[in-house]
């Protein structure tokens, strides 16, 4: 953890302006995206006692399956065990620290876990088993010897850790979202990637334009709005580390879907498309049938990929083939993303300016107000 708390780096009439009722409020000055100490203080106190996506459990679906990541400078390893159980430990070797797996989705040889460098052998539950030509050592025991386990919760299929044990636990946290949210059934569905993008501006960016439909008649004139008009927007209120909005049907119809939506929803869930953010990391973007998962690996101040998944129903997936459903949803989500995307690059770029402000926020925009409550939060703390 920072040894100096970044609270002094905003003043009474930024935190005041931010704190406001949505009608009056204006938003964070710009040195949150650009001032490095804002960025290590993310990086060393609030990433580290935040909730954060690591997988989803359709990636590790068989007894001995990993998905490996490094979130900041910690790579963790989520792994299925012999009994279903999932676990999420330190993926670093106890002997030299080598990282014991590449970053993605495999499947461990033998149900075991062995460091590439010396050897060294851990079972699915992160315990030592083997530790190659230890037999000189001196009292040298394997017992006692395991990868270290991180705290997580899964939260309808996504597996969400945190670093901090005296967190409050985020199921808790989300309750109030939970009768929104249930009706979609994400722990029921298969992630798919479909697109990944590295981009140079900070991740906040990516996160506030994906969180508020008051640039679509703008960015998304025929891509989106024809269909799901901004002024046709509703933003929930909220009662925890979350934001949520809905984008309606223009006439209240059902659209088309590429696939029959999910069953036994509430009759609206299939007029309008949703978004939910948990802060600070995890971003759905949803329909009645398959849902967006956005994905985030932050490289640094200015520089973050962003990984995009659509969420398949299992049922659905078993009567569709997969990769032509691939390229249906990408063709129809390519073009709005690529809009997006080179929105969020002029945004990355005017942050930067030295007489770049913290401007008024629209009504439209109640999502990015809240997340920079939630923000301001944090960085006060
Ligand atoms: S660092 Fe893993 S066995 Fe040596
Ligand atoms: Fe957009």
């Amino acid at each position: 953890m920072p040894s100096e708390s970044i609270a002094p780096l905003f003043d009474a009439a930024d935190i005041a302006a931010v704190r406001q009722p949505l009608a009056a409020a204006s938003f964070l000055p710009p040195k949150v995206y650009s001032d490095p100490r804002v960025f290590a203080f993310e990086k060393q106190a609030m990433f580290r006692r935040t909730w954060l996506p690591v997988c989803h459990v359709s990636q590790i679906p068989e007894a001995g399956d990993y998905f490996a990541r490094k979130l900041f400078d910690e790579p963790v390893i989520v792994v299925r065990d012999r009994d279903d159980t999932i676990r999420v430990m330190s993926n670093v070797c106890r002997h030299r620290n080598a990282v014991l797996t590449p970053s993605g989705a495999a499947s461990c040889k033998g149900r075991r876990l062995t460091c590439p460098y010396h050897g060294w052998v851990y079972g699915l539950d992160g315990v030592l088993i083997a530790a190659p030509h230890m037999d000189k050592a001196d009292q040298f025991t394997k017992s006692g010897i395991a990868l270290p386990a991180i705290r997580h919760e899964i939260w309808h299929g996504f597996v969400m850790i945190n670093f901090d044990d005296e967190a409050p636990s985020l199921l808790e946290q989300l309750a109030p979202l939970e009768s929104k949210v249930a009706p979609y059934r994400f722990e029921d569905m298969v992630a798919i990637e479909f697109r990944r993008a590295q981009v140079d501006w900070n991740w906040k960016v990516s996160l506030e334009n994906f969180s508020e439909a008051y640039h679509q008649p703008f960015i998304h004139p025929t891509t989106f709005d024809g269909e799901f008009p901004a002024t046709k927007a509703t933003y929930d209120d909220v009662e925890g580390p979350y934001g949520m909005f809905w984008m309606h049907q223009r006439n209240g119809e059902v659209p088309p879907f590429l696939v029959p939506p999910v069953e036994g929803m509430p009759d609206e869930y299939y007029r309008a498309y949703s978004v939910v953010n948990v802060y600070p990391l995890l971003h759905l973007f949803m329909d009645a049938s398959i849902p967006l998962w956005m994905d985030w690996q932050i490289d640094d101040k200015d520089r973050h990929e962003l990984i995009w998944y659509m969420l398949v129903p299992k049922s659905r997936l078993a009567e569709a083939d997969t990769e032509t459903l691939k390229a249906q949803f990408t063709a129809i989500m390519e073009p709005i993303l690529l809009e997006d995307v080179e929105v969020c690059e002029a945004v990355g770029a005017g942050v930067r300016s030295q007489l770049a402000r913290g401007g008024r926020a629209s009504h439209m925009e109640k999502t990015v107000w809240q997340f920079h409550n939630w923000l301001l939060d944090q960085y006060l703390r």
